[in-house]
């Protein structure tokens, strides 16, 4: 598994350092800070919707290990949408606190996005096994809200195209296929117990 995990980090890193490299070179197109917006929404949005493949994948294969990788796919969607964030606050607002607020208040697709980054947050601070602990069934419906942050992302992005809205509606229907796949009475594979390695 160990391996695994390592794969899936350096994956999840593989965006960022794209964008790096793009910065580095200053190959990031006619509107730097746009493109750079885009593609960490982006990323945070097919992230989160990754993450949420993992149950439907170990439901319809019996496959369980994928879920020792989900906390690390929610969380990097969690990065990306910090960067997304600090990229809109810093590069776009300039920091000015003001601007900021009055556009969470008064541009509804930011408002949404906010909401959904505030949700988001809240996941990724008690995604410890500390807080699962102390939350116990609170826990589970807690993070529940993740189908609503990927709702409210999906409905951020819907909302700020303004022409083509075939991506969005691609986000839309995936999503919607994977809120599909968690309904009941459909054919599922019992799960294999975890083979743990005998040494030696
Ligand atoms: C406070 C929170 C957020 C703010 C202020 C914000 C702001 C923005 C802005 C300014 C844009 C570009 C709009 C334009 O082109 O005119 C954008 C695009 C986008 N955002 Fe956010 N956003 C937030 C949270 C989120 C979250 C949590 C997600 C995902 C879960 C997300 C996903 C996206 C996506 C997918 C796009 C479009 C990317 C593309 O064009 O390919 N945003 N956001």
């Amino acid at each position: 598994m160990k391996a695994w995990k390592t794969i899936v980090f350096s994956l999840c890193l593989l965006p960022l350092g794209y964008l790096g490299l793009g910065i580095y070179r200053e190959d990031l197109g006619p509107n730097p800070v746009e493109y750079l917006t885009h593609e960490t929404g982006a990323w945070a949005l097919r992230l989160l919707l990754v993450t949420l493949a993992i149950t439907p994948l170990r439901r319809f294969t019996g496959w369980r290990r994928p879920i020792l990788l989900r906390r690390m796919l929610g969380l990097f969607a969690f990065f990306y949408a910090c960067l997304h964030l600090l990229i809109w606050l810093w590069l776009d607002r300039e920091l000015v606190w003001s601007n900021m607020l009055e556009d969470i208040l008064k541009r509804p697709y930011i408002t949404v996005g906010f909401t959904a980054f505030m949700i988001l947050l809240a996941l990724a601070v008690t995604s410890n096994s500390f807080s699962m602990q102390r939350l116990g069934r609170r826990w589970k419906q807690l993070h529940r809200w993740v189908y609503g942050a990927a709702a409210l992302g999906i409905l951020h992005f819907i909302w700020l195209v303004k022409a083509d809205l075939l991506q969005p509606m691609i986000y839309l229907a995936v999503f919607l296929l994977l809120m599909a796949a968690r309904l009941p009475g459909l054919p599922e594979r019992k799960p294999a117990p975890f083979r743990r390695k005998v040494a030696g």
